[in-house]
């Protein structure tokens, strides 16, 4: 349940807020449905993605967790919320391409769609009031964004969370296509370990998926590129999934039931 006179948020972002958490080294991440697209020149509202997106995200982290690979979420709290661990965010974006869309096609004139020899990884620096700027490994080391350690596992935990989630959503008849990631540090003071985690989202606000078959894009590039149809593509995408009979069954009072049609 939403709390009445909850706190302010203690971090407010484009697609979700987060809240200070009921347990220590705890956070309440709270998904939206306003959506931004081209860092925040376009803004807009998607009906019902906040939920969607909640749900989407648990599952895949849920997943993931199962096959090893440490992420934030605990567990799920209400539609548009779930309870995490606080980690101290890693301010690198990777982006992880399977084929050719989206900036890479813009940035380098290549079609989109086209097939890839291996898969891509890039890295981006997370900073709005620089538009978030394409980095290189060697910037990650030099600026100790990450020890050269942290920065090989998470480049391992990529691959292998591409596997994974390319197998997972071919199952459910979508091609995933490219996704961001990032990563969070814990750090257990008393043994003097960081533990390294997967952070934030998967969903079709950060990954774009396509239809198998006919190629429809299922994901936010239907909002940046003024498609239309956005909130049905994000529904079909948690259908697919199996996750949507869920959704529409659990209202919790705090959100309209019937905006998810
Ligand atoms: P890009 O092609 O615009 O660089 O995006 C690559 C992938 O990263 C795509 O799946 C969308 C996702 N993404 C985000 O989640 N957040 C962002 O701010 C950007 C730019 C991309």
């Amino acid at each position: 349940m939403l709390q009445k006179n909850r706190k302010k948020p203690i971090y407010e972002g484009k697609a979700k807020c987060l809240y200070e958490g009921p347990e220590p080294d705890t956070l309440i991440q709270h998904f939206k449905d306003s959506a931004t697209a081209f860092n925040n020149e376009k803004k807009g509202t998607i009906s019902g993605k906040g939920v969607i997106n909640n749900r989407i995200s648990e599952y895949l982290m849920t997943q993931l967790e199962d096959i090893g690979i440490p992420t934030h979420f605990i567990r799920g709290l209400n539609m548009r919320e779930q309870l995490v661990r606080h980690v101290d965010i890693i301010p690198v974006e990777v982006v992880m391409r399977n084929l050719a869309a989206g900036s890479m096609c813009k940035r380098l004139g290549i079609a989109e769609g086209a097939s890839l020899y291996s898969p891509i990884i890039e890295f981006y620096y997370k900073d709005d009031s620089l538009g978030d700027p394409m980095i290189t490994e060697d910037h990650i080391i030099n600026f100790g964004w990450m020890a050269p350690e942290e920065l090989e596992i998470v480049k391992n935990q990529t691959y292998r969370i591409n596997d994974f989630l390319s197998g997972l959503f071919a199952g459910a008849r979508l091609k995933l296509v490219d996704f961001k990631l990032e990563f969070g540090r814990i750090i257990f003071e008393e043994e003097e370990v960081v533990q390294i985690v997967l952070a934030d989202e998967i969903s079709p606000d950060t990954c774009r998926l396509w239809d198998m078959d006919t190629n429809e894009k299922m994901d936010k590039d239907r909002f940046r590129q003024d498609l239309g149809g956005e909130a049905e593509a994000y529904q079909e995408v948690a259908r697919r999934l199996g996750l949507l009979a869920k959704i529409k069954e659990e209202g919790d009072g705090e959100s309209n039931v019937e905006e998810i049609k």
